[in-house]
């Protein structure tokens, strides 16, 4: 049982692996007070170059094994792919909250000459999930998607300013640069670990944006204050497949918080009656 030291009130953050430990970072700084889960499904990893209908199997799995075991006062779908195939209201009268959406609005928000650029794993871009809702707010934007499915690996070997990284940046953005964006939806919950090669690649006056803070204020505005006294937060880490690489990755992106544990969890001996 993962959560017997854990708090009344627990967010639960899923991710295909660890790109959502940047979305985990925007949430642990905006609610100091909150207990975190973060499972990270690395074994299966990478979930955007496969099927919809894949990456909705292994989302529903995950979210039935977080509600069973934490019973989360929030879920957060820190994935963009896994965001595309999951409509909030299926999951068991908890409160859902996706990546997509507050990217959506920052995008709108920042664009003044509203053109979009939309970089994401084919998944994401397959499922026209950003391009129309978009388009649904806004009808006079213009988006332009391109799946950079190479940038995974890249993040996960945490290759941010790396010459490499920065070519393959420049060569993925590069249709999206000739339309004129003035804003790109990083729509890949891995992107803003190259956060610096994608702005370069960009030039200083393209809007880099994420979903952080936007999800942040969202949950805010929907999820009741927990004003319960506890000793100290706890942060706890469930890999799907636990190595040197990943856990030497966790700590340096959550550097400024202390991770409680990092543990590995099987979902196939959990949770054998659902596959
Ligand atoms: N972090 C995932 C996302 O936001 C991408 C990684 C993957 O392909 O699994 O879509």
């Amino acid at each position: 049982v993962v959560c017997k030291n854990l708090g009344r009130t627990v967010f639960a953050v899923f991710d295909s692996g660890l790109g959502g430990l940047t979305v985990l970072r925007s949430l642990l700084d905006e609610f100091p007070d909150r207990d975190f889960v973060y499972l990270g499904d690395t074994a299966r990893l990478p979930y955007g170059s496969k099927s919809g209908s894949t990456i909705r199997q292994y989302s529903l799995q995950i979210l039935k094994y977080l509600v069973d075991e934490l019973n989360p006062d929030a879920l957060v779908i820190a994935c963009n792919s896994a965001s595309t195939q999951v409509h909030e209201s299926e999951i068991f009268g908890k409160k859902v909250f996706n990546v997509i959406d507050p990217g959506v609005a920052k995008a709108l928000e920042k664009t003044k000459n509203n053109k979009i650029g939309v970089l994401a794993t084919r998944a994401t871009v397959d499922s026209q999930a950003y391009q129309q809702r978009l388009i649904k707010i806004n009808p006079e934007v213009q988006v332009f998607a391109a799946a950079a499915p190479l940038l995974v690996p890249l993040a996960e070997e945490n290759w941010d300013q790396d010459p490499i990284t920065n070519l393959i940046c420049y060569r993925y953005l590069q249709p999206l640069l000739t339309q004129g964006i003035d804003t790109l939806i990083m729509g890949c919950t891995h992107y803003p670990i190259l956060r610096e090669s994608l702005q370069r690649a960009c030039g200083p006056n393209i809007n880099l944006v994420e979903a952080g803070d936007k999800l942040c204020q969202n949950i805010k505005s929907s999820v009741e204050e927990d004003s319960q006294l506890r000793a100290a937060r706890q942060i706890k880490i469930l890999l799907t497949d636990l190595n040197s690489q990943n856990q030497k990755l966790c700590h340096s992106l959550l550097q400024a918080h202390e991770i409680s544990s990092i543990e590995h969890i099987n979902l196939k001996t959990n949770h054998e009656e659902i596959l």
